[in-house]
């Protein structure tokens, strides 16, 4: 049996079991999005970071003009006078999502992962107007992440397309679903899905950093699927972390679940936003320098590749032109490690910073290289090349291996000959 013997059925509306998961800032592409939609399946692109995102695509100047506006705090730990313009925040989040959406051509879907995390110093506002401009610029679904807020619904729920905008959401627990679900009740908007995704996932993790070894993906799913049948509720339930081929995604949808979400296999792709060179450090990691780390500042445990230069950052806070991660007070732990290290530091002697790291420039320049536990196997997906480097399968080429393989079998990409430039 393999994946394409089974449909996900969203609404009135049909898809390959296979969803593409968000990954931020900019892993996800477009293009990756675009891939699985072509194909049939489900894409996510990532807010994360969207106004720096939308500079680097679209050569708006978003983070430059934020960063001038509060020049005169940069030397202040004080951040609580630095806020996100809306306005920019729905402009450039409705350019990124019209900017993907329209270059649909398949039957799939192209949904938002939304890390609720993300507090931007003002949670609310600043999250409605980024689900308002994801919904007014055509998204199809929106994937409430990290973070879930229980009064996120209460923010759009007046918006034209709040009933027919897909809305999914990310739990690692029965607990954390039980109680969205109550809030959802009352706003008689049940979610269309439920991701739940397990230790082994990439990015940030939803269990305490001490016993995420003790949870299994299997075990939550089976949880999750009894409770909803009890509660006859109807909501496709879709296992996240670790499933890296076709097969062990039929072992979930034999058992009940509707899709899986996948991420680490599609790093490598060349549809991938990763530099080609972290791609091929990804490939040449053993299982030993893959870590789940507390080094960020939202709080959540985040598994990386030990060599993440993010690990050694002892960078100014430049709260000013990103400050994504700053709470409603203005404050980020990045924020106190850096300028307690600076008062510790001794003469002549190197800044070191080591419980915390600035997540906002980390993920934009590509240093903090997050990645899921099975980042260690993707050595088996695809050719060596003479120079020693790895040759990048296209999104084509996994999402095909996870769609058609059987046995466990791993389909690597036709081998092509290096080009020298
Ligand atoms: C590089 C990377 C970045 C990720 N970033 C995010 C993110 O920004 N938000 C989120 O909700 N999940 C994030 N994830 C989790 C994935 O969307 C997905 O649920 C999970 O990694 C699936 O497990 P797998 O990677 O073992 O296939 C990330 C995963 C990876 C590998």
């Amino acid at each position: 049996m393999k994946v394409d013997n089974f449909r996900l059925q969203l609404g009135d509306k049909e898809y390959i079991p296979i969803i593409i998961g968000g990954m931020g800032v900019n892993i996800s592409t477009t293009e990756l999005a675009l891939a699985a939609e072509n194909l049939g399946g489900i894409g996510h692109i990532s807010d994360a970071e969207v106004c720096y995102v939308c500079d680097q695509l679209f050569s708006t100047s978003y983070t430059t003009r934020k960063r001038k506006k509060y020049s005169y705090n940069a030397n202040n730990p004080d951040k609580s006078d630095v806020y996100f313009d809306l306005e920019d925040i729905f402009e450039a989040q409705k350019t990124y999502v019209e900017h993907t959406v329209s270059q649909k051509s398949g039957n799939g879907a192209i949904f938002m992962n939304c890390m609720e995390k993300l507090t931007m110093r003002d949670a609310s506002e600043t999250l409605r107007a980024r689900l308002s401009a994801a919904m007014d610029a055509g998204i199809d679904g929106l994937t409430l992440a990290a973070g879930l807020n229980l009064r996120t619904l209460d923010l759009i729920k007046d918006h034209p397309r709040f009933h027919h905008v897909k809305i999914g959401i990310i739990i690692s627990s029965l607990r954390a679903l039980n109680i969205f679900l109550k809030r959802a009740v009352r706003l008689q908007r049940i979610p269309d899905y439920i991701i739940v995704e397990g230790p082994l996932a990439g990015g940030h993790l939803g269990f305490s950093p001490d016993d995420w070894q003790t949870y299994d993906l299997k075990t939550i799913v089976s949880e999750v699927i009894a409770f909803l049948k009890k509660e006859e509720l109807n909501i496709p339930v879709i296992p996240a972390g670790g499933i890296f081929t076709g097969s062990d995604a039929v072992e979930f949808l034999k058992t009940g679940s509707s899709a899986v979400q996948v991420a680490t296999r599609f790093t490598i792709t060349k549809e991938s936003g990763l530099p080609d060179e972290v791609k091929q450090h990804y490939i040449n990691a053993e299982h030993e320098e893959i870590v789940v780390n507390t080094v960020s500042p939202t709080g959540y445990p985040m598994r990386m590749l030990r060599k993440s230069p993010v690990l050694n950052y002892s960078i100014r806070p430049n709260c000013e032109g990103f400050g994504y991660l700053l709470d409603n007070k203005g404050k980020c732990g990045y924020i106190d490690a850096y300028y307690k290290a600076l008062e510790s530091r001794k003469e002549g002697e190197p800044m070191r910073i080591t419980d915390q790291t600035c997540l906002c420039i980390g993920m934009a320049k590509y240093d903090c290289w997050t990645c899921g536990d099975t980042t260690w196997r993707l050595k088996e997906t695809t050719n060596r090349m003479h120079d020693g480097s790895w040759q990048l399968p296209s999104a084509e080429d996994i999402f095909n291996d996870y769609r058609f393989s059987e046995d466990h079998t791993i389909k690597k990409p036709a081998p092509v000959e290096k080009v020298n430039s």
